[in-house]
């Protein structure tokens, strides 16, 4: 069976993507699966911010195949590792989990580089196309990192 992996931000429009192709990327299609999600449902069925789109095409991943959709209950059973990109991701996850084996399935992405850290991944969505470059670069040395991890 095929590990899976889970990217969740707020909109999953502009982090959770990035996260999900960068991670994709590294990974041997045939052992991993990786998604993502929101915790809002704002933009369901939304293609990624176009802002999202441009900066993972000038790293060479292409993330125009995703489309945004919602957190849900029955993600903690479907996936084995879900990653929040900030604190209010984190909280808004475990604030659904049933049991201590979903909450020990939530971690803070950034933990990847820094452990026990808890930094977080800054929303971009408000900010200027370097906000995304930033994004893409803690986002990059982190999924490095898991997926080495885990391969
Ligand atoms: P994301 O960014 O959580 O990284 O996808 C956001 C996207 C949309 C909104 C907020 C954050 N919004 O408020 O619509």
């Amino acid at each position: 069976m095929k590990t899976k992996i889970l990217m969740v931000c707020l909109g999953n429009i502009c982090r959770s993507p990035l996260a999900e192709g960068i991670l994709a990327s590294k990974l041997d299609p045939t052992k991993f699966e990786v998604d993502s999600a929101g915790t809002a449902g704002y933009h369901v069925g939304n293609l990624p911010d176009r802002r999202s789109i441009v900066t993972g095409k000038q790293h060479g991943i292409d993330i125009t195949y995703q489309r945004s959709r919602k957190f849900i209950k029955s993600d903690f059973q479907t996936f084995d590792y879900i990653f929040a990109m900030d604190q209010s991701n984190y909280t808004n996850i475990l604030a659904l989990a049933e049991t201590e084996t979903d909450r020990e399935k939530v971690h803070m992405i950034l933990n990847q580089i820094s452990p026990n850290s808890n930094a977080e991944v800054p929303d971009p969505y408000y900010g200027g196309d370097q906000g995304f470059e930033n994004v893409y670069q803690m986002l990059d040395e982190a999924c490095t990192i898991f997926a080495e991890k885990i391969s």
